[in-house]
């Protein structure tokens, strides 16, 4: 069934130039991180409202720190897969090419890709909460909890984006801005429910560009892309490539 999609993709991806990923948290299922909604999904075992809001970190800091230094422990023994390293090489293929993900985990740049917009924000980035500074550290566990400023040693709160609160303005801009001038795009592993990064690909196909989806199970999105491959991102993206790289060198 699969190789049936290859065809036309290939075709056209011969007519094209621009080309744009944008990924969720399937990408990096294959690498051992958990989902959000699937059956071992995150959303499953915990309960957003009391680890992923502003109110949960204004009732209790150091739970949602506990969390989120749990997820950063299992992100820090995790490796990019093939699907990662896959897109990475993607950036040497197309005249064009940009990355836009959902995941706060940081992969696809341990891969190799290169400014990727990071719609969510990213797990390994503290924001000052007096001052709105952001710095980086990869200490796990983190030695103090919650964490402070080393600046002004004001509480830390993880540099991501929570239920109810916006994203950045300049990082959202900038996705639509890609979005709306890519040919074709590939949305990988995203339940593509959760917006604004479901208007992404709407956006794109409203300005022209063909969908190509690769997810194991049906989105709300698969009715509108044009090419639909139904597997694993760590399988269906090499075989892509291999196929890509065959027709340019037979
Ligand atoms: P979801 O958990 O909602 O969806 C994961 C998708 O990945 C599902 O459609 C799976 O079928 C698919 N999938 C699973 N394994 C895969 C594999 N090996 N290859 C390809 N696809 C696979 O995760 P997201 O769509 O990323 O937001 O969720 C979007 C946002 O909701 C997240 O960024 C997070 C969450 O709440 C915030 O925290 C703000």
């Amino acid at each position: 069934m699969i190789e049936n999609e290859l065809g036309p993709l290939l075709a056209l991806l011969d007519r094209t130039t621009r080309v744009a990923v944008l990924t969720g948290s399937g990408i990096s299922a294959e690498s051992g991180i958990p989902t959000f909604r699937g059956e071992q999904g995150l959303w499953r075992q915990f309960r957003a409202e009391e680890l992923a809001t502003p109110q949960a970190f204004e009732r209790d800091a150091r739970l949602v720190w506990e969390w989120y230094d749990w997820r950063r422990g299992i992100i820090g023994r995790a490796e990019p897969n093939e699907g990662h390293r896959t897109i990475s090489a993607w950036q040497e293929v197309f005249p064009s090419f940009s990355l836009i993900t959902q995941n706060i985990d940081g992969l696809h740049e341990r891969a190799g890709s290169r400014d990727p917009v990071e719609l969510h924000g990213n797990i390994w980035k503290l924001r000052c909460l007096r001052e709105g500074t952001v710095t980086e550290s990869r200490e796990v566990p983190l030695r103090s909890l919650p964490p402070l400023c080393p600046g002004c040693g004001a509480m830390l709160r993880p540099h991501v984006v929570w239920f109810g609160e916006a994203l950045e303005g300049r990082v959202l801009e900038e996705a639509f801005r890609r979005s709306a001038s890519c040919d074709v795009m590939f949305v990988v592993g995203t339940s593509a429910i959760v917006h604004p990064a479901a208007s992404l690909p709407l956006a794109a196909a409203d300005s022209g560009a063909k969908i190509v989806e690769v997810n194991p199970d049906p989105t709300p999105l698969s009715r509108t892309a044009d090419l639909v491959f139904r597997g694993k991102a760590g399988q269906i993206l090499p075989l892509i490539q291999q196929k890509l790289i065959q027709k340019l060198r037979p």
